[in-house]
């Protein structure tokens, strides 16, 4: 991904997360996916009275997309308003994300469009479900 893409993807993320629903936190996340021949599927969190319901956006946008029949991502873009710090993926995402989207690179991100880039194996080593692990 050049650095046009990144920001063009990240602006999706944004966008996003103004769908949010997240009237417990108040914390509004949106992500976006692309696949590897180009299409874009985006996602924010959606909160439940119950709270252990909620789902974050990265899995709603991952969810979104393998319920269309896609399964080759080359990207995912996660922004929150998290002032200068970039936000993270949660711990059950980076899970999802390894499994489903492991050649994906994961672009984290702020409101000014800063951003970091890491790799799914950097956020979750060893991750469950890892068939390199002996
Ligand atoms: N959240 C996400 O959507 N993605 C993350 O990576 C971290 C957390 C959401 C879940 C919940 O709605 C809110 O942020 C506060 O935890």
């Amino acid at each position: 991904m050049d650095k046009t893409d990144i920001l063009l993807l990240i602006d999706k993320a944004i966008e996003a997360s103004k769908f949010s629903h997240s009237p417990y936190s108040n914390f509004k996340v949106g992500a976006a996916l692309i696949t590897t021949d180009g299409k874009i599927y985006t996602g924010c969190n959606i909160e439940n009275a119950s709270y252990g319901l909620t789902i974050c956006a990265e899995r709603t946008a991952i969810f979104k997309a393998m319920s269309e029949g896609e399964h080759d991502f080359s990207a995912i873009a996660v922004y929150a308003d998290t002032g200068k710090n970039l936000i993270s993926p949660c711990g059950a995402c980076r899970q999802i994300i390894s499994e489903f989207c492991p050649n994906a690179e994961v672009i984290m991100c702020n409101r000014e469009k800063n951003y970091r880039i890491m790799t799914p194996g950097q956020l979750l080593p060893f991750s469950f479900g890892d068939k390199d692990f002996k």
